[in-house]
């Protein structure tokens, strides 16, 4: 198939939007990560989205929005914590799961008579949701198990044949897919930590659940809160080995397990103070700068043909949550302490 590359110009984003109505998928730049788009509303186009990615079929999708009256249509009730959040939070990085309401065929839910909902800050978003004129159903726009996209650049490598078209809206500003929380239950769930931490989502709601699935591999046989956490995630080519300690045993640690291929990723300035190949994701103490490269970093290491990255262990505080949340499962969940 020939994938159109567009820009976001009005004139391109109606074509986009042209593409969705006709039941294709389309790249697109979020604020968080590049998403795989489709009408949430056709089943049959939503199957491609699995297809393109080689996705499980039972790890439901997003819902993009660009305003609030779809969310209603979307779903059985808006409670009002539901919109507290969304006054607060909305646009941006945060995605609510809901009951579902009828129209959202089963293709989109993954099967679950629940339905996650959020509505992008990215302007290009939001703006080609409008002229899809349609809810959009999109996962981040990678191959299945991959690192999540960045930039244009990264969806073309994944899925450039695969998909109608996509739109370079340039890099996206948070880096790390969007905080996922549940209302089903009684108290709120957080399935995913994002760019909205835990501590602003209490700000909100009070009391949280984090569910375990953020901080561990879920144990064989115990149904997954979210299906997505279930599944091995993030992860480049080479073999990931997390690192937690301070600069000089996480130095120690490398010089002495070396390899001729392996990437050192570390934080900024500490490159020069290795003797292997290295490449920072971020400040130290700067978490926001960490979720915007860590992605991007992944990636680079499989384009420079590392064999092993021994990564930096982050601070897990604020977004930083995200961070560590995506590189434990780059590493497989195992952290090695020095
Ligand atoms: O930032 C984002 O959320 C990006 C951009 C494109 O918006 N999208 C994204 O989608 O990360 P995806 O499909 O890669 O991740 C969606 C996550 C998965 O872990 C999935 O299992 C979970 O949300 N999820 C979706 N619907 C759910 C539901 N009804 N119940 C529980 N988990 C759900
Ligand atoms: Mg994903």
């Amino acid at each position: 198939m020939e994938t159109l590359i567009l820009s976001a110009d009005d004139s391109d984003l109606y074509i986009g939007g042209e593409i969705i109505r006709n039941g294709g998928l389309v790249g697109i730049p979020t604020e968080t990560v590049y998403g795989l788009a489709a009408n949430a509303l056709d089943g049959q186009a939503v199957k491609r989205i699995y297809e393109a990615k080689g996705r499980p079929s039972d790890n439901p999708l997003i819902v993009h929005i660009c305003e609030l009256s779809q969310w209603d249509s979307l779903v059985t009730a808006v409670p009002d914590r539901a919109k507290r959040l969304a006054d607060a939070f909305w646009p941006g990085p945060l995605t609510v799961i809901l009951p579902k309401s009828g129209i959202v065929p089963n293709e989109t839910s993954g099967g679950l008579d629940t339905v996650a909902v959020r509505m992008p800050s990215n302007e290009t978003a939001r703006k080609f949701i409008e002229y899809s004129g349609v809810p959009i159903a999109a996962p981040s726009a990678n191959t299945s198990g991959m690192p999540s996209p960045t930039c244009a650049s990264h969806v073309i490598n994944d899925l450039f044949g695969k998909i109608d078209a996509i739109i370079d809206g340039g890099e996206c500003s948070v880096g790390v897919e969007s905080t996922v929380v549940s209302l089903t239950g009684e108290v709120p769930v957080l399935l995913r930590p994002g760019g909205i931490t835990p501590q602003m989502l209490e700000s909100v709601l009070g009391e949280i659940r984090i569910a375990p699935a953020v901080y561990r591999k879920p144990e064989n046989g115990i149904k997954a809160e979210s299906p997505g956490m279930k599944y091995r995630h993030y992860s480049p080519k080479a073999k990931v080995i997390l690192i937690r300690g301070g600069f000089d045993g996480y130095r120690g640690y490398v010089e002495s397990h070396k390899t001729p291929d392996c990437l050192a990723l570390c934080f900024d300035g500490e490159e020069k103070l290795l003797s292997v190949r290295a490449l920072s994701y971020g400040g130290e103490n700067d978490s926001v700068s960490q979720a915007k490269r860590i992605f991007a970093a992944l990636r680079e290491a499989d384009d420079m043909g590392a064999d092993t990255v021994f990564a930096r262990y982050p601070n897990d505080g604020g977004v930083g949550l995200a961070v560590y949340n995506r590189l434990i499962r780059a590493a497989g969940f195992e952290v090695t302490d020095v």
